[in-house]
């Protein structure tokens, strides 16, 4: 199906059409789906952020003096950002700034730009990040040039060591990083040691509170003991938390927050040698919508800090609730410190319950995890990211991944048919032999040529069995085949 039509069709027709394409999608709502999505289970935010977005769609952020409303609504976000994240009146970083971007990943990469060029006379900068931060650091390190020393973390701790990131730090380094919490696991990183040995050493210090920057400060208000790792704590130069993650706002929003206006500085660019308009921008994009900034804006207008603190509170009462059914399945070891954050993380000590198969049969019951690959000495395990609209169906849960796990063990691990061993053994020999038509057989041979894949475990079995470079070239090769016109 064409996007565009000899003719045009009627509005109905089009949105029918849309709604049929959707048909293929994990649920967004309802409270079964633990990764890619945060729902807050609160009827009326949704159609809010909704009016909010078709108001603002068509507002360009490109210049501020065209539609002062963008500006207007981006320091409101930013201010209500750096309030929760220990910035502003009456704090240790009253002169906090920040910036309102499209997502975690261009929050990082400003992070790192602005570090970068506030030390122009780094010939070759460099970042270090603990093995548990977010691939965007990694992503913005290509993009910019930016040599990377990856700290690893503790098995047991799932966190760098202090003492080991300090060591990493050297005279080309421009920024340390370290997530709050770290995505994979859901631990918040020593932020204070971390953020002191970089001070110390006159570098700056990005806090990754992406995922759960949101939550963390409601969680310690419901008592919870969360590590000091926000502004407040000395040495942390700049913050990001994104906004479509736990606030709960349509997607396409993130604040980055610096501790003063000198550090955000390098971060923007500006062009006016050319024959056109002068152009400033604070981000990566230049056009950029005024409709998800709207639409977080109301969010949070709406929902509130009382609201937030309920959401919150719903979220950790879930997220205990799920752990404790998965501690009762003989077999399933959680990772992670529980409690500090709102994810719930296990792997499976049991050699006959294939932590895939599980994430199949927990598919087949409606439930959407996320299953992550063996890195250096962790295991596999399935990541939850629990939102607040999982509180009501822990009970269905409890039910759900003991049938689950019951039938995953009757199924046995995925063994994978020899064709497709050889080929990923081959593969792994020869990068060269990665071709478009290789991959297209392999993903045939799992079960991915349908508009609808069904059981992932094959994939994750082929995924976990190759090297991450060999991974990564599949990923890319495939992801080739998915964006490739059908031409009907
Ligand atoms: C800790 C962390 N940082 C950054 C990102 C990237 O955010 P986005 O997907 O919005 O670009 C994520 C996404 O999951 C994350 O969990």
């Amino acid at each position: 199906m064409e996007a565009l039509p000899p003719r045009g069709r009627t509005a109905e027709h089009v949105l029918a059409e849309l709604k049929a394409v959707r048909e293929g999608d994990l649920p967004t709502h309802g409270g079964r789906l633990f990764a890619y999505v945060y729902d807050s289970g609160l009827s009326g935010v949704d159609d809010l952020a909704m009016s909010a977005y078709a108001l603002a769609a068509h507002v360009n952020g490109l210049d501020p003096t065209a539609f002062p409303s963008v500006h207007t609504l981006e320091n409101s976000l930013v201010a209500a950002a750096a309030r929760l994240l220990g910035g502003g009146p009456g704090t240790s970083t009253p002169g906090v700034v920040g910036s309102v971007t499209s997502g975690g990943t261009e929050s990082l990469m400003l992070a790192v730009k602005a570090a970068r060029d506030a030390r122009p006379e780094v010939a070759a900068p460099r970042l270090v990040i603990p093995a548990g931060a977010h691939p965007a650091f990694i992503k913005a390190a290509t993009y910019l040039g930016l040599g990377l020393d990856v700290v690893p973390v503790s098995p047991h701790t799932l966190r760098p060591s202090p003492a080991d990131v300090a060591a990493a730090i050297g005279r080309d380094t421009v920024l340390v990083a370290c997530s709050a919490p770290s995505y994979p696991h859901g631990v918040v990183d020593p932020v204070g040691p971390i953020a002191a040995a970089a001070a110390e050493r006159g570098v700056r210090c990005h806090v990754d509170a992406c995922f759960g920057g949101w939550t963390l400060p409601y969680l310690r208000r419901l008592g919870v003991d969360v590590p000091p790792f926000d502004l407040s704590v000395d040495g942390v130069t700049s913050i990001s938390v994104d906004l479509h993650k736990y606030a709960y706002c349509p997607k396409g929003v993130s604040v980055l927050l610096y501790r003063d206006a000198a550090a955000r500085a390098p971060q923007y660019f500006a062009y006016a040698d050319w024959p056109g308009y002068p152009l400033v921008n604070p981000a990566i994009t230049s056009t950029r919508s005024g409709g998800p900034i709207a639409a977080a804006w109301a969010t949070l207008r709406h929902i509130g800090d009382d609201g937030y603190l309920a959401l919150a509170a719903r979220c950790l009462d879930a997220s205990r609730a799920i752990a404790a059914s998965v501690s009762t399945v003989g077999g399933l070891r959680l990772l992670g410190d529980l409690g500090e954050s709102t994810v719930v993380v296990f792997t499976s000590d049991d050699p006959a319950l294939d932590l895939y198969v599980l994430a199949d049969e927990l598919a087949v019951r409606g439930w959407h995890t996320q299953p992550q690959l063996p890195y250096g000495g962790l295991p596999p395990s399935i990541h939850m990211t629990v939102t607040a609209a999982v509180a009501p169906r822990v009970g269905e849960f409890a039910t759900a991944i003991g049938s689950a796990a019951a039938d995953a063990m009757a199924h046995g691990p995925v063994r994978l048919p020899d064709n497709v061993l050889a080929l990923v053994e081959m593969l792994g020999r020869s990068e060269d032999a990665i071709t478009p038509e290789v991959v297209a057989r392999l993903a045939a041979s799992l079960g991915l040529d349908g508009a609808a894949p069904g059981r992932m475990a094959g994939v994750n079995a082929v995924l976990a069995a190759a090297a991450p470079r060999l991974r990564e070239r599949m990923l890319v090769e495939f992801l080739s085949l998915l964006q490739t016109p059908s031409w009907q």
